[in-house]
């Protein structure tokens, strides 16, 4: 078959060469905005006088219905058309003709490809963001039934301080809040139109880029043609934000999977989130929290690909750059399953509430507050750590946790105590006390809880005005 390209080749390409270098397996994904992004440019070479009125509208209203037939399921591309640009520009020839063969004035592959990809990643920014919020909004639930809900807080791995579980869900919900933040500086890094680049300079025929940006929603346009055609750098940064969003989702299902351990015992999953083994009879794995723990292997690799592929192409465009599509699509539909599927787990967890408080209580994770109820009475915070150093061994001695001392016991530590430090023992009062801003005290938890809602909902009201 004849190429679009083919005049000055004298040969036919092999077999192999076609298979190898065709990307409609793959960019056949960006049918939607390679059509608007044509609808656009014949507007505007109509409205400059480079198509006629008639051409314009019959390629536009042409496109359209293309459009619909490929959404339709009625249009198969195929590979001696090589990438879907061509596809659609050939099938629109093949419908009308000569006009259709007219499209391509004044426009290149390699703007059409840049502005493509651009488009198609602000929207999946936009729908990640969606999910993100989703997810957001299952934690934040999670947490407003979990004020109270006392757990130990751990560093190394070892019960450090007592918490509660809304406060420790939060950490996760900061962590999204950002990665939210992330893809809207994505959609900002990919908000100049490539369009109307050409090749690599610009064309001679008076286009007008300005009204192709904004007809496509675009933010500006790019100030230098050669870097329109081969900015990627947006791409790698859409491959950045999946991966530390993936890279949140992974720590938490780490815990998710202890958590839900009988060692730990803090959570039961779902049935309907957890699978069976195919040989012990009495297993109920976490094989989702696993999945998205495994699957933040391949969104850092994406990353890693575009990275490298990029790193050494001169400018402008190099066909190096076809491989920028299939890391973004892979990132984009492994998040946005990991997210869609973390949500529904989380919405549906079971919270030992009883676990959580015992294991709380050990561990000597009221330490802390022990050495703060020194402090005071005045004991300099390093001798209070002494103090409590002490009585940690000695209550360990005896098989006991500090409440359980009795006062003449911590006497033969130190002097300094008397009754009211049983009250400072107590791990609710404690942390019912730590009220930093941040902290656990369930007020202060609360009202974190509630800055974060408030965001969503008026992010969700701009979105739905937008
Ligand atoms: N399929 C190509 C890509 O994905 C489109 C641009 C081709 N341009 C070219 N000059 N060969 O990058």
């Amino acid at each position: 078959m004849a190429k679009l390209w083919g005049g000055r080749f004298s040969k036919n390409t092999d077999k192999l060469t076609d298979d190898f270098n065709a990307s409609i397996s793959f960019d056949q994904r960006l049918y939607e905005q390679d059509i608007k992004g044509s609808i656009a440019h014949a507007h505007m070479l109509a409205k400059q006088g480079i198509l006629t009125e008639e051409e314009g509208e019959l390629i536009v209203k042409t496109l359209g219905e293309i459009l619909q037939d490929v959404k339709d399921g009625k249009v198969e591309f195929t590979e001696d058309n090589e990438d879907i640009h061509m596809n659609i520009e050939s099938i629109l020839t093949d419908r009308i003709g000569a006009p259709g063969k007219k499209l391509h004035t004044g426009r290149s592959r390699n703007d059409q490809v840049a502005t493509d990809l651009k488009l198609w990643t602000r929207e999946a920014c936009v729908e990640l963001i969606e999910d993100i919020s989703e997810l957001e909004r299952v934690l934040l639930d999670l947490a407003q039934d979990n004020l109270h809900t006392v757990m130990p807080g751990y560093t190394h791995l070892q019960r450090a301080q007592p918490i509660t579980y809304a406060h420790y869900l939060m950490a996760y919900v900061e962590m999204i809040t950002r990665d939210i933040t992330r893809f809207n500086q994505v959609i900002a890094m990919a908000g100049a139109s490539p369009l109307g680049s050409g090749a690599l300079a610009g064309t001679t025929y008076p286009i007008d880029r300005y009204m192709t940006a904004e007809e496509l929603g675009f933010d500006s346009v790019s100030l230098n043609t050669i870097d329109g055609v081969s900015d990627r750098d947006y791409a790698v940064d859409f491959l950045e934000a999946c991966a530390v969003s993936m890279m949140h989702l992974s720590r938490f299902s780490e815990e998710v999977i202890l958590h839900n351990s009988s060692e730990f015992g803090f959570i039961s999953l779902d049935d309907a989130f957890t699978t069976g083994s195919s040989i012990m009879p009495q297993k109920k794995n976490p094989d989702i929290a696993e999945l998205v723990r495994g699957k933040t292997g391949r969104c850092y690799g994406n990353l890693m690909a575009l990275l490298t592929t990029m790193k050494g192409i001169p400018l402008a465009y190099n066909k190096d750059m076809q491989e920028d599509k299939e890391p973004v699509f892979d990132s984009f539909d492994t998040l946005s399953v990991c997210l869609k599927t973390f949500a529904g787990m989380m919405k549906t967890v079971r919270v030992n509430k009883d676990r959580m408080r015992e294991a709380a209580g050990g561990g000597f994770s009221n330490a802390t507050d022990a050495a703060d109820w020194l402090v005071a009475r005045g004991v300099p915070f390093r001798d209070a750590h002494a103090i409590v150093g002490r009585l940690v061994m000695k209550a360990e001695q005896e098989n006991k946790k500090l409440e359980d001392l009795t006062l003449e016991e911590m006497h033969e530590v130190s002097p300094v105590f008397d009754d009211s430090v049983y009250d400072a023992l107590d791990i609710k009062n404690g942390i019912d006390r730590r009220r930093t801003p941040g902290g656990p005290a369930p007020a202060i938890v609360s009202r974190a809880v509630a800055i974060r809602r408030g965001q969503l909902d008026t992010a969700k009201k701009a979105g739905s005005k937008g």
